[in-house]
């Protein structure tokens, strides 16, 4: 066990260099830029009542984004996740934290899970456990256990079969998983959200999940950070083909969102949505809420906790302006907002 503890923190330790130091985005895009807003010559909107408010689960929130799901179970992590919480707790938004595997494992005391409770204690704080883990469950105590350890408001399940099929330690058998997802929802009274790393959910599993009582569903699309591209620098693949595999964050939101004519869930953006211009897309192509990861990494790391608040603040400026243009005065009307295809526009 203690040989598994190690290896995972080490492969943790990795994916932060990695993330920090070496391009390892895609080479496609997530596809925004392939919309357009229609201004609004006759806006009524007073700029300075518009409301970027919203909730997450029954929580009201600031803004409609949170921190995405990145780290924890390494030394390395403590003052990461303990200032990306700081971050939202001042900015009232929820955070999540990275696979708790390493707790469920070896069910150590690391610092950068609890931080994650004592920096963030008024909002939402998301759990994590990835497919491979939930695929092999015998009950739903190791969900109660990571839940308790951050006192989550909700789980997050990240499937990931391309980033465990390049990984040279990883596990591509999700052989139960939906069985297992099914049974979590009927065991536990929080909200489950299932999310991808970067590769995209489609409309088909996002209907199979949302079947087996998932409430939320982050596509985590293509266009942003690959996680096959990590996977290969870490064990210096030379056959980069599935760099590029996956379906683009802005596809997916399009086709995943149709599913809410049926059925009410909360739907996620993310995969490279850096921008505010991606921010207000994603909303307008049905996400409830936006989030990143790995550009917030890179920030923290390269302007501290003042920067990611001051980042996120302007982002958010940027997107009152664009609702301001487009006659939005909440997030519920951006999400109504059509946005035009850049060829209807030529
Ligand atoms: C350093 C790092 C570690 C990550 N670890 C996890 C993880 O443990 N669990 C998870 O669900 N996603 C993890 N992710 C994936 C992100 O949550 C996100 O889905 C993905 O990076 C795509 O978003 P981005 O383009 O904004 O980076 C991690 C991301 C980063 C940058």
């Amino acid at each position: 066990m203690a040989s598994n503890k190690n290896q995972i923190s080490e492969r943790k330790k990795d994916h932060i260099d990695l993330c920090l130091s070496q391009d390892v985005n895609y080479n496609k895009t997530n596809g925004f830029e392939k919309y357009d807003f229609e201004h609004n010559a006759i806006t009524e909107i007073n700029f300075n009542s518009i409301d970027l408010s919203t909730t997450f689960f029954n929580r009201n929130i600031n803004y409609p984004f949170l921190i995405s799901c990145m780290t924890g179970g390494t030394e390395k992590a403590d003052n990461i996740n303990a200032q990306l919480a700081a971050a939202a707790e001042e900015l009232n938004i929820p955070v999540g934290v990275g696979s708790q595997r390493e707790f469920l494992e070896s069910n150590s005391k690391n610092k950068s899970y609890t931080a994650v409770k004592s920096f963030a204690p008024n909002v939402p704080r998301l759990s994590n456990i990835g497919a491979a883990q939930v695929a092999v469950l015998k009950s739903a105590d190791p969900i109660i256990k990571i839940i308790d350890q951050i006192e989550a408001a909700a789980l997050v399940i990240h499937v990931n079969p391309l980033q465990e099929l390049i990984q040279d330690e990883g596990q591509p058998s999700f052989k139960g998983l939906l069985k297992n997802i099914e049974m979590i929802c009927g065991k536990i009274e929080f909200p489950v959200i299932v999310k991808e790393v970067g590769t995209g959910i489609s409309k088909i599993a996002a209907s199979k999940l949302l079947d087996a009582g998932i409430r939320g569903i982050d596509v985590a699309g293509s266009g942003g950070t690959s996680w096959s591209a990590v996977e290969m620098l870490r064990n210096n693949c030379s056959d980069t083909y599935f760099w590029n595999w996956g379906l683009p964050t802005s596809y997916c939101l399009r086709t995943v969102s149709e599913l809410k004519e049926q059925r009410e869930f909360l739907l996620v953006s993310s995969g490279g949505v850096n921008t505010a211009d991606e921010i207000a897309k994603s909303i307008a192509l049905g996400a409830d809420i936006a989030a990143s990861a790995k550009m917030l990494l890179r920030v923290l790391n390269e302007k501290g906790l003042d920067g990611v608040i001051e980042l996120i603040q302007s982002l958010f400026e940027d997107v009152k302006k664009i609702m301001y243009l487009t006659g939005c005065s909440s997030v519920k009307e951006l999400n109504k907002l059509k946005l035009i295809k850049k060829e209807d526009l030529y």
